[in-house]
């Protein structure tokens, strides 16, 4: 149960998957917590409720609007809290060069049901907006840009490779077509020419038809699996021995990355078996809490029906705490 001064709205984000970070990630009074995706604080809320008062929590987002969130969040709460705005990877990086260290680092990836409901941030194909998708507004790179500019070739390969989506080649066909004639201004339009540009039976299958470009134009304009690439290892330098690592994950990209790090960092020794002694020296970083990974109940399901892809693995840094 949140706090009252953190009671949520409807439109707020609901955090995913939280009782099971929270047993998980098993904070203790006076730890140190990073929540590298602040998004509303739905985590981090429950997160500090097991610091018992004491301790910090530092929050990091890239998206200045989770400010309202923060101060909200900050007034609720005895432990010590500040709001880093930036890309995670990059955050992290830095704490961990100036010898900040952690217990816990939770990362919940992907977009807010903020950033998704607020149609004029054009991260959503069921609402008419300009062409956006950008987290963190003051970046450069926005959909519009992207939709506009990149080749034929580029945006097949966004589409196929962030977006797994079947039609690729076809849409991105269109699409350069279609902005030949006028640039690409608004959501609505991009839905209609990916939704002519697909054969008719697909598209009424397998969700929205501008489902998976629309995710995959996402990826590429704020660069996710580069940052997920990049955080995990940092993320890593800063925890503590002893300390723990969750993410959730939305998607398989996302998913096969961290899946694939918390796997190559669990191994010792990496020489081929007919190695009489080992040569590489390679030593286990991190132990898998979750050999497979968390996915919410049917009862969470129901509640909030955004969590239904949502993946939670945890690992916990070797060593002596
Ligand atoms: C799914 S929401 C997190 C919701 C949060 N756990 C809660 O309970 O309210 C993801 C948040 O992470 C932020 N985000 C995503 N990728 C990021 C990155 N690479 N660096 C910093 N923030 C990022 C988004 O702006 C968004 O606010």
């Amino acid at each position: 149960m949140l706090p009252n001064a953190l009671q949520r709205s409807a439109s707020d984000h609901i955090p995913v998957l939280a009782e099971e970070v929270r047993e998980l990630l098993a904070v203790q009074p006076g730890d140190t917590v990073v929540d590298g995706t602040f998004g509303a604080g739905g985590h981090s809320s429950l997160l500090v409720t097991d610091l018992g008062g004491e301790g910090k929590l530092i929050a990091i987002d890239r998206d200045p609007s989770v400010r309202t969130y923060f101060d909200r969040f900050k007034t609720s709460t005895s432990v010590q809290a500040r709001l880093l705005r930036g890309e995670f990877s990059i955050v992290l990086g830095q704490l961990a060069a100036n010898d900040v260290q952690a217990d816990a680092i939770l990362l919940d990836l992907g977009v807010s049901s903020m950033q998704l409901d607020r149609p004029e941030r054009g991260f959503s194909y069921a609402a008419d907006a300009p062409l956006d998708m950008r987290m963190d507004g003051s970046a450069e790179l926005s959909a519009r840009e992207l939709v506009n500019e990149a080749d034929e070739r580029e945006l097949t390969l966004i589409f196929r490779r962030f977006g797994e989506e079947r039609y690729a080649k076809q849409i991105a066909r269109a699409i350069v077509r279609r902005r030949a004639e006028r640039p690409f201004e608004r959501t609505g339009d991009l839905v209609e020419t990916i939704k002519h540009a697909i054969p008719t039976p697909a598209r009424f299958g397998d969700g929205h038809p501008a489902k998976r470009v629309f995710q995959a134009l996402r990826i590429a304009v704020n660069d996710e699996l580069a940052a997920l690439e990049a955080a995990l290892p940092a993320a890593v330098r800063m925890l503590r021995p002893g300390g723990r690592l969750a993410l959730i994950s939305f998607h398989s990209l996302e998913d096969r990355i961290v899946k694939r790090y918390f796997r190559e960092e669990s191994r010792g020794c990496t020489c081929p078996p007919d190695f009489p002694i080992c040569v590489c020296g390679h030593e286990p970083i991190l132990r898998e809490l979750t050999r497979k990974p968390v996915r919410p109940s049917p009862r969470e399901l129901e509640s909030n029906p955004r969590a239904a892809s949502a993946k939670l693995r945890v690992a916990v840094k070797e060593g002596c705490s």
